[in-house]
C-alpha cells in the first residue's frame, strides 16, 4: 500500500481522513501546525498497524509549503489530500489585506503547488489519487465572505481541469464540497453559528467516509449528503440575480438575527 499525504491532519475533516485512509490501508504524512494534535493523530493511525509521519508546516509560508511538495513528489506518494483551509473572521469589507491574502495562501496556492508537485509522479506511475476539499460556498456567492468563496471556486475549477489530465489514467482527482460541518472551522474564525439550524449539520465522519466511497467510484465530484446534493444542484440552476437576492434577503435576516 502507499502513503497518503493530508493537509489539516491535525482536526475535523483532516483528522477523519488521516484516520479512515489508515483504515483503508495507507500510511499517513500528517500535515499541520500543532504538534501535540497531529501527534495524537498519529497515534490513532499507528493503532490501525500502519505508519503516521508527522510534518509540522504552516502552509501559507514559502518555506515550509516548499518541504511539503518535497515530500509530496516522493515515490511512495499514492494519494494527496489538500484537506487545509480556513475562512476569515468578520466582514470582508473591514478585514485586514493581510488575513485575506493569508487565507488565499492556504486555500489557494497551498493546493495548487501541492498538486503540481505530486501530479506528475503519479501520472509517471500511473497511479494515484487527488482530493482537494472545496465546499459547497464555492457555488453560492458571500457577502460575508467573498475571498473564501472565490477561494473554493479555484478549488473546484482546478480539481476538474486535472480531472481532464487525468481522464483514461490511473490517477482519480476530485473536489470535495461540504456544506456545514461540525469542526474547530468557525470557531476558528470567530462566526456565529446559532441562526444554522441543526438538519444543516453534517459530522466530520460522514463527510469523509462519503466522499471516500465517491472517491473508489471514480467520482470528480463529491456533494456529501442528499440535503447539500439537492441544495448545490439548486444553486447551480437557479438564475444567479434570483440566487444574489435570495442570498441578500437571507443574509440581512441574519444580521438583525
Ligand atoms: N467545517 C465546515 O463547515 C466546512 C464546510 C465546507 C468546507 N470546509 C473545508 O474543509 C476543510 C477542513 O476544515 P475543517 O472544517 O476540518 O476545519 P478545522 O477543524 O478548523 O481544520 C482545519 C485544519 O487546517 C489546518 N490548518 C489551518 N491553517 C493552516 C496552515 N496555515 N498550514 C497548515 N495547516 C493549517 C489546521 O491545523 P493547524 O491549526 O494545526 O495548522 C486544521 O488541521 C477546509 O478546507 C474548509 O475550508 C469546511
Amino acid at each position: 500500500m502507499s502513503t497518503a499525504i493530508v493537509t489539516g491532519a491535525s482536526s475535523g475533516l483532516g483528522e477523519q481522513y488521516a484516520v479512515q485512509l489508515a483504515e483503508l490501508g495507507y500510511d499517513l504524512v500528517l500535515v499541520g501546525r500543532t504538534a501535540s494534535a497531529l501527534e495524537s493523530v498519529a497515534e490513532r493511525v499507528r493503532e490501525t498497524g500502519r505508519d503516521a509521519e508527522v510534518m509540522i508546516a504552516d502552509l501559507a509560508d514559502a518555506a515550509d509549503l516548499e518541504r511539503v511538495c518535497e515530500r509530496a513528489r516522493r515515490r511512495d506518494v499514492g494519494m494527496l489530500v489538500n484537506n487545509a483551509g480556513v475562512g476569515t473572521p468578520g466582514e470582508f469589507v473591514s478585514s485586514e489585506p493581510r488575513t485575506e491574502q493569508a487565507m488565499l495562501a492556504l486555500n489557494v496556492t497551498a493546493v495548487m503547488r501541492l498538486c503540481h508537485a505530486a501530479l506528475p509522479g503519479m501520472l509517471d506511475r500511473d497511479r494515484g489519487a487527488i482530493v482537494n476539499v472545496s465546499s459547497v460556498a464555492a457555488y453560492t456567492p458571500s457577502d460575508t465572505g467573498p475571498g473564501y468563496s472565490a477561494s473554493k471556486a479555484y478549488v473546484a475549477a482546478l480539481t476538474e481541469s486535472i480531472a481532464v489530465k487525468t481522464q483514461g489514467t490511473g490517477v482519480k482527482a476530485m473536489a470535495v464540497f461540504p456544506g456545514f460541518v461540525r469542526t474547530e472551522f468557525h470557531q476558528r474564525i470567530r462566526m456565529d453559528t446559532d441562526w444554522i439550524p441543526s438538519w444543516a449539520w453534517l459530522r466530520a465522519q460522514d463527510v469523509v467516509r462519503a466522499s471516500l466511497q465517491d472517491l473508489a467510484i471514480g467520482r470528480t465530484r463529491s456533494v456529501p449528503s442528499t440535503r447539500y446534493k439537492v441544495a448545490m444542484n439548486l444553486a447551480r440552476v437557479v438564475p444567479r440575480p434570483l440566487l444574489r437576492r435570495v442570498l441578500a434577503a437571507s443574509s440581512r435576516v441574519v444580521d438583525r438575527a
